[in-house]
């Protein structure tokens, strides 16, 4: 499952950028999203904010985070039939304005979060699991991510649900740390929908 060396040294070159603003891009690939851009959020929503079954959200989450996840598609380390024939064709300095683009959205927010919430006890077994699990160590105290960790609060439910039941069934494997897969061994799947139940209703600010 792990990328070949010299995908994953480009991985990281391409990361390593995106951590170091300042440094100039190798290479003069201009922008050139424009053309992409509209097809991206005719699924992903007008403001980054997705409406659609099994579509996540991209607005507001971290730079890195969406740029690993764009290369893990291209290099079709992450599975998705969707995903997968749109990133083949992208060029490093794409997916770094596109990551650049959908950071800099603002989050989902209270008012775009499902509400009220139709099962508060089924949200209060979703934070205990999140605090024996120390999600928040990686993905922050506010859930909103940080590098190569999503941004989860606010996050579709559906799509919440769907990606945690990856990471434990071994569909989906993340960094090479596959900080992921422990996070959630041996969960059940009514855990994970306690999960992201809690987590798509925690308000960004
Ligand atoms: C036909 C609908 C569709 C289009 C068009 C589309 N996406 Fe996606 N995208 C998806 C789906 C569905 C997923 C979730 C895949 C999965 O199930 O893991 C996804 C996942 C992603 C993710 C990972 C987000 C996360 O939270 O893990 C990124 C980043 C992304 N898309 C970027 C893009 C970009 C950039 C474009 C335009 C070049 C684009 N998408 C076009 C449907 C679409
Ligand atoms: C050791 C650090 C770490 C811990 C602990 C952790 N995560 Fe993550 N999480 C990550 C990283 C890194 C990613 C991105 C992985 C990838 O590339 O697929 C991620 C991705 C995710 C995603 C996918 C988001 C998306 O948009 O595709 C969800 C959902 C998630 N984490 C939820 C959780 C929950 C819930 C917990 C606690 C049960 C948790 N995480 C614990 C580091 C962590």
């Amino acid at each position: 499952m792990y990328p070949p060396k010299r995908m994953l040294r480009t991985a990281l070159l391409l990361a390593s950028a995106a951590l170091c603003p300042h440094l100039p891009a190798r290479g003069a690939e201009p922008a050139g999203i424009e053309e992409i851009l509209p097809s991206c959020l005719s699924c992903h929503g007008e403001l980054g904010i997705s409406s659609m079954p099994g579509v996540p959200s991209l607005a507001g989450q971290p730079d890195g985070f969406l740029q690993w996840q764009m290369v893990y598609f291209r290099s079709k380390n992450r599975k998705s039939d969707v995903m997968e024939p749109l990133a083949a064709s992208l060029k490093d300095g794409q997916i770094r304005a596109l990551g650049a683009y959908f950071a800099a959205l603002a989050p989902p927010r209270p008012d775009q979060v499902p509400d009220p919430d139709p099962d508060p006890a089924l949200s209060a077994r979703g934070r205990q699991l999140t605090g024996t699990r120390r999600c928040t160590s990686c993905h922050g105290d506010a859930f909103d991510g940080a590098k190569a960790a999503a941004r989860i609060a606010g996050q579709r439910e559906d799509y919440l649900y769907k990606a945690l039941t990856d990471y434990r069934d071994g569909r989906r494997v993340g960094g090479g740390v596959a900080a992921m897969p422990d996070a959630v061994f041996g969960m059940t799947s009514d855990d994970l929908t306690a999960l992201a139940h809690f987590l798509s209703r925690f308000p960004n600010p």
